[in-house]
């Protein structure tokens, strides 16, 4: 039988670790025919409740969930682990300015990567969901020298997720129909859905729409979403957050032909080497490539840009405050 491969997921006793915990252990994170090992880390307040999520993995009786631990040791946590979901994050409370947010979570991302750095296994794949996720991951990067750079990656599936969604509504097709879909930039409010390269039924998705609703309604709904859930459940998304952590490496490792995900840029479409931003990108052989020789027109150029701009600003406040 197959040596378990070791999953370690963060803030484990969170709302996205309740939805995502029991999909990991079905195996639909590696594939069906993969057993898994869970570590559970949290912060010693939740610890017990993280232990109670355990009991409740326990009795699902899952055949492929080899074992769990749960643990306030980061160290331990990583120990051996193949894959980290990095979703435990300090949330932005009222009042909290920018700087605050990169400080809170600089100190939780800095010591998490250096524990990866130590411990993992030589394989080991990296998805920041918690947030602000893409520098979040450039936080963990750099303090885990050892571990290739392009392993840290973080979420914006959901994102694009939501993005077919939208489209597939507005056009009264199923998202099957819709390939080439891609988020560009930061998991943020100036990400940019991109419908000038995604197909539906093989013709161009933009010239399916008017230009107002692809400007004024589907980028706003997609990019706003994450607001618009608060307001509805009032609760963020989680259930759609875990099912996206899922689908992003669940591709990653298996392949896939195109979706969006935020990885280590190459200075690929003008995006500064080392930032962590949402690509259009194929996987091969357990490793993100970025789609290579599209067109992007004055309309995407800008949005890229300002989207752009924002991770680079993040970037440099985290190294002004000594972070990176
Ligand atoms: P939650 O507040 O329900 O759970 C977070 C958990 O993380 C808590 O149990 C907390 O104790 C734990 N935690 C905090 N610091 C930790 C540390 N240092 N080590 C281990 N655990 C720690 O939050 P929820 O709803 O599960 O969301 C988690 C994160 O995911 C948030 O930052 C949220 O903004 C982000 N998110 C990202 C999305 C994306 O598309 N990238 C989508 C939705 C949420």
């Amino acid at each position: 039988a197959q040596t378990p491969v070791k999953v370690t997921v963060t803030g484990a006793a969170g709302q996205i670790g309740y939805a995502l915990l029991f999909r990991i252990a079905s195996g639909q994170l590696l594939g069906a025919d993969v057993p898994v090992k869970l570590s559970l880390l949290e912060i010693p307040q939740a610890v017990k409740a993280a232990a109670g999520t355990a009991m409740e993995l326990d009795d699902c009786a899952f055949p492929l969930l080899s074992g769990i631990e749960v643990t306030d040791d980061a160290n331990k946590a990583f120990d051996g682990a193949s894959v980290a979901l990095l979703v435990g994050a300090r949330p932005r409370t009222a009042g909290m300015e920018r700087g605050d947010l990169l400080q809170a979570n600089g100190g939780i991302f800095g010591p998490q990567g250096k524990a990866i750095n130590d411990n993992a296994a030589d394989d080991i794949r990296v998805l920041v969901v918690g947030n602000p996720a893409n520098t979040n991951a450039l936080i963990a990067q750099q303090h885990a020298p050892d571990v290739p750079a392009e392993r840290f990656t973080a979420m914006t599936r959901l994102d694009h997720n939501r993005a077919l969604s939208q489209l597939a509504a507005k056009l009264q097709v199923p998202v099957t129909e819709i390939k080439k879909m891609t988020i560009w930039g930061n998991h943020s409010a100036t990400q940019y859905p991109d419908l000038f390269h995604a197909e539906v039924g093989g013709k161009i998705a933009a010239e399916q729409v008017d230009e107002a609703w692809l400007r004024d309604t589907f980028i706003p709904t997609v990019a706003k979403r994450g607001a618009a859930i608060i307001e509805a459940r009032g609760a963020s998304s989680a259930a759609s957050a875990a099912n996206a952590a899922i689908d992003h490496v669940f591709d990653w490792v298996n392949g896939t032909e195109w979706t969006s995900a935020a990885i280590p840029s190459d200075g690929s479409y003008g995006v500064p080497e080392g930032i962590i931003s949402s690509f259009p990108v194929a996987s091969r052989d357990g490793k993100w490539e970025i789609i290579q020789g599209l067109e992007i027109d004055a309309f995407s150029r800008e949005r890229i840009d300002a989207s752009v701009r924002e991770l680079e600003e993040e970037r440099t406040a985290v190294r002004e405050l000594g972070l990176i």
